[in-house]
Order: C-alpha cells, then structure tokens, then sequence
C-alpha cells in the first residue's frame, strides 16, 4: 500500500503537518510540541506506532501502512472540566464524515468510541495539559480501522474496518482531509457555544441512549439505563433507585457491543 500523500492536504487552522513513517506514539509527540514549543496546532500522522497507546493505559496496535493514526495538537483555552468535549466533537466529526464520503450510518459509544453494528471503528484518546484555570494544550489521538481486515482472534468480534463496511478500499487522504475540514467546522461551533450547536446530532448519533449499560465500581456490577447526554459532555444515567446521576468519564460494559454479553 501507497503512504499517505499529504502533499496536496488543504491544511485549513493547522498550523504544523508532521508525517512520520514510523513513531512511539503520535500523542507522545504531540505531548512534545505542546510542552516545547509554541506551535498553536499540529498534526501529526503516521503508518506505524511502536507504542500506541489506548485509554486505560492500554496498547493501541495496528499494522502498518493500512489504517489512519494521527494526533491533532490544540490549544482550545479553555477550562479543564471542557476538555473531554472535543472528544465528543471528534467522534462526532467521524459520524459525520462517514456518512457524507460513504453514506454509512456509524454510531457513537460514548465518550470516546464510534462504532458500527457494535464493533469499533474508531478509537479516540484526548490527553491535557493544564493548569487550575485553563488548559495549556489537548491533545485529540486518532486510530481509524480503515483497510486492515484482519484481526487478532482476541479483538475480531470487537473490532470492524471501513472497508469491509464499505465494500471497497478506503483512500485514507481523502478521509483525513474531510475529517480535518469537518472537524474545524464543528470545533469553531465547539469554540463559541461548547456542544450546544450540535447536542442534537450527538445524541442522534448514540448507540447507547435508551439502553442498559454496566460499570464496574470497586468489583461490583452497577447497571444504568441512559437517559441522555448533557451540553456538558456528561452521559445522564437513571440508576435502580430512579435517580439520574451524571457520568463524567468512564469505562461503559454495554449488552450487545464489543461482544458483552451482560
Ligand atoms: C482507545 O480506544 O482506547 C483509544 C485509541 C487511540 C489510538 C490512537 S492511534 C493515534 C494516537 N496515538 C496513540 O498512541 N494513540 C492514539
């Protein structure tokens, strides 16, 4: 397979495009240029990682030269408690371009994972830097299963790539400059009104409101129904009391997705 061309990449607010063929992690490297320098925004891309790194301090692997992974460097100031939102904007920018490109229907397993017919597609890692009041720099890391098929026997009910959704091999340029044109579009929305502008097409496009999830709290099983998701970015969640409670972050254990049985 060709490497990405980024040649012809209409850059739109990035300030700085980084192309490496092979790299530790793209959001190690974007951690770099945020604390290093005064680059207001970058992108940094690559066909490999040799520690590609997940939530939860897990790895993050793909085979090179068929997916996309990249780290997008911002500088959004704002106040720590906003920053998981661009992970939301970021998910939501994949819906969106999915289906304008290849008119397919993705969905969103909140907060950081867009799926298709519970299997992952996208795979989103924010990390900050920040003092009390206001964050110095986020860092939005992208793995997109765009060409690579083949799973490992572990991952292979979990895990689905755009071209088998699509039935045909993904150019991954073009879906990195549309993620990057949509992206900047619902970012400056992000920027005035926080997720206000596009609250709608977020809860449009979750998996999971309306169903059970799980979530592990020291060793016991908690089981919600979602209600919603806030303007704040929070997954609004009736436990079996009734109540709602707010969830700021998290790891969901959801019936039907990734091959959770309940
Ligand atoms: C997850 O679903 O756990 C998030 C996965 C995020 C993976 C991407 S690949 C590019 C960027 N660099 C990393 O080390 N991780 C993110």
């Amino acid at each position: 397979m060709k490497n990405i061309n980024l040649e012809t990449m209409d850059r739109r607010f990035i300030e700085k495009i980084l192309y490496f063929d092979e790299i530790d992690s793209t959001n190690d490297r974007a951690k770099d240029l945020g604390t290093n320098t005064n680059i207001k925004s970058a992108l940094l891309i690559t066909e490999y990682q040799t520690k590609g790194r997940g939530r939860m301090g897990r790895s993050w692997e793909m085979p090179k030269g068929k997916d996309l992974m990249f780290s997008l460097l911002l500088r959004p100031g704002i106040k720590p408690m906003d920053a998981p939102k661009l992970t939301i904007v970021f998910a939501q920018t994949v819906v969106n371009v999915v289906k304008k490109l290849y008119n397919i229907g993705l969905s969103t397993k909140w907060p950081n994972d867009v799926i298709y017919n519970g299997r992952k597609v996208c795979g989103i890692l924010t990390e900050m830097n920040t003092d009390i009041e206001m964050v110095n720099y986020v860092v939005i890391g992208a793995g997109i299963n765009c060409n690579n098929e083949v799973f490992s026997k572990e991952l292979n009910d979990k895990a689905v790539a755009l071209k088998s959704i699509v039935k045909a091999e993904i150019q991954r340029e073009e879906l990195l400059q549309s993620l990057i044109v949509e992206f900047e579009r619902l970012y400056n929305k992000f920027l005035v009104n926080g997720l206000l502008d596009i609250i709608s097409d977020i809860r449009d496009s979750s998996a999971i409101i309306g169903r059970e999830v799980h979530v592990m709290r020291k060793g016991e099983k908690l089981k919600y129904k979602v209600s919603d998701i806030s303007t704040d970015g929070e997954l609004l969640v009736v436990n079996e009391n009734k109540e709602i409670e707010p969830l700021i972050s998290g790891e969901l254990l959801v019936p039907g997705i990734y091959g959770y049985a309940g």
